[in-house]
């Protein structure tokens, strides 16, 4: 991936217009709490684009590993791969490639395709990036089409990772963990303290979740969505009745290091835009990951070792509500 493919040459400078292009859309990618704790520098040859993370926007109690920052880095890193993809560009990726620089996540490099060559296939997901919202609410019993399911197995894969549909009795054990996970948050005071100040319910805000996006508990307490106002809930919807069986998504990755964490967040951003595209919506249930015995728990003894490290509930439902982002003047750095 280091290397010029065949597919391509060198591309002109990019402008500025292109740059903020490339930003706005990785700015819109899924983050923990909305936290966005990314940074994007352009490249002095203005061919390329640094992603960084940043540190001041990291979750420190609930993600000390800083393992959720780098999967919503990685959703970012998707997000500009497409965005590029839509404007005719093809996207040379090197993951960590400065040893000396742990700030550094990545570095992009941009090219034009070998004319003739047709449009990079990633342009089709660019409309879904807009449209994609975590939807908290309740969805339908309509399953996600075995054909659908398929699709995401395949492009997950692509990304490395590998994205298993739970059966029912696997279903229900994460379930089970993802409430152990929920009660034992809401008995942390400093862990609720942390999520509450990244939701805004009066105040408009460049980050964080508004009162919108929220949704409601589950009245029949089936499905343990995050209360990110406590226990119980303030200026969240009232409770509601959730659909009986979810259908949960785990993307798992061999190992546990900082590249896995990014392959994730591209994986998940991937199947999440074809599933926007389909009409299948999707909300992150992330709080089993967060405690180690809950994650290593949810390791699914019949696929074997392997290291779960996001969890989405996919369905048919209402969308969610946008949430706000920081302006690209913000993220957007070029010298
Ligand atoms: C690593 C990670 C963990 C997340 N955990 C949860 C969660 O446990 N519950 C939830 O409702 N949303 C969760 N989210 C979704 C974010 O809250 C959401 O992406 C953010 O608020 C922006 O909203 P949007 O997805 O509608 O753009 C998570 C997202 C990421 C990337």
């Amino acid at each position: 991936m280091t290397e010029n493919s065949p597919r391509t040459y060198a591309a002109d400078a990019l402008t500025t217009d292109r740059y903020s292009w490339l930003a706005a859309a990785g700015g819109a990618a899924p983050s923990l709490h909305n936290s966005q704790p990314w940074h994007f520098r352009a490249t002095e040859d203005r061919h390329g684009l640094l992603v960084c993370q940043d540190p001041s926007r990291a979750v420190p109690v609930t993600d000390p590993m800083g393992r959720a920052l780098h999967v919503s880095i990685g959703a970012a890193l998707l997000n500009i791969r497409v965005a590029a993809a839509s404007l005719g560009l093809e996207t040379r990726l090197r993951l960590l490639p400065d040893p000396t620089r742990p700030d550094l996540v990545a570095a992009l490099t941009f090219d034009q395709p070998t004319p003739g060559i047709g449009p990079h296939p990633d342009a089709a997901l660019y409309p879904a990036i807009a449209q994609r919202h975590s939807s908290r609410r309740p969805f339908t019993n309509r399953d996600v089409p075995e054909r659908l399911v398929g699709e995401l197995i395949v492009v997950a894969d692509r990304e490395g990772v590998v994205l298993a549909m739970l059966e029912e009795a696997e279903t229900r054990r994460v379930l089970a963990l993802t409430t152990e996970a929920e009660r034992r948050t809401a008995a942390d005071v400093t862990r609720e303290a942390e999520t509450r100040s990244w939701v805004h319910l009066e105040a408009p805000a460049a980050d964080g979740i508004p009162a919108e996006a929220l949704g409601p508990l589950d009245r029949d307490a089936r499905v343990p969505v995050r209360s990110f106002t406590g226990h119980p809930p303030h200026g969240a919807p009232a409770s509601a009745r959730f659909e009986p069986l979810p259908q949960l998504a785990t993307f798992t990755t061999a190992h546990d290091d900082r590249t896995a964490w990014v392959r994730t967040g591209m994986a998940l951003e991937r199947v999440w835009l074809l599933a926007t595209l389909n009409d299948v919506h999707g909300s992150v249930l992330h709080q089993a990951v967060e405690w180690p015995d809950t994650r290593w728990q949810l390791r699914d003894p019949e696929t074997g070792p392997g290291y779960v490290q996001i969890i989405l509930r996919l369905g048919y439902g209402p969308p969610g509500a946008a949430t706000p982002r920081r302006p690209v003047t913000e993220i957007l750095q070029i010298d």
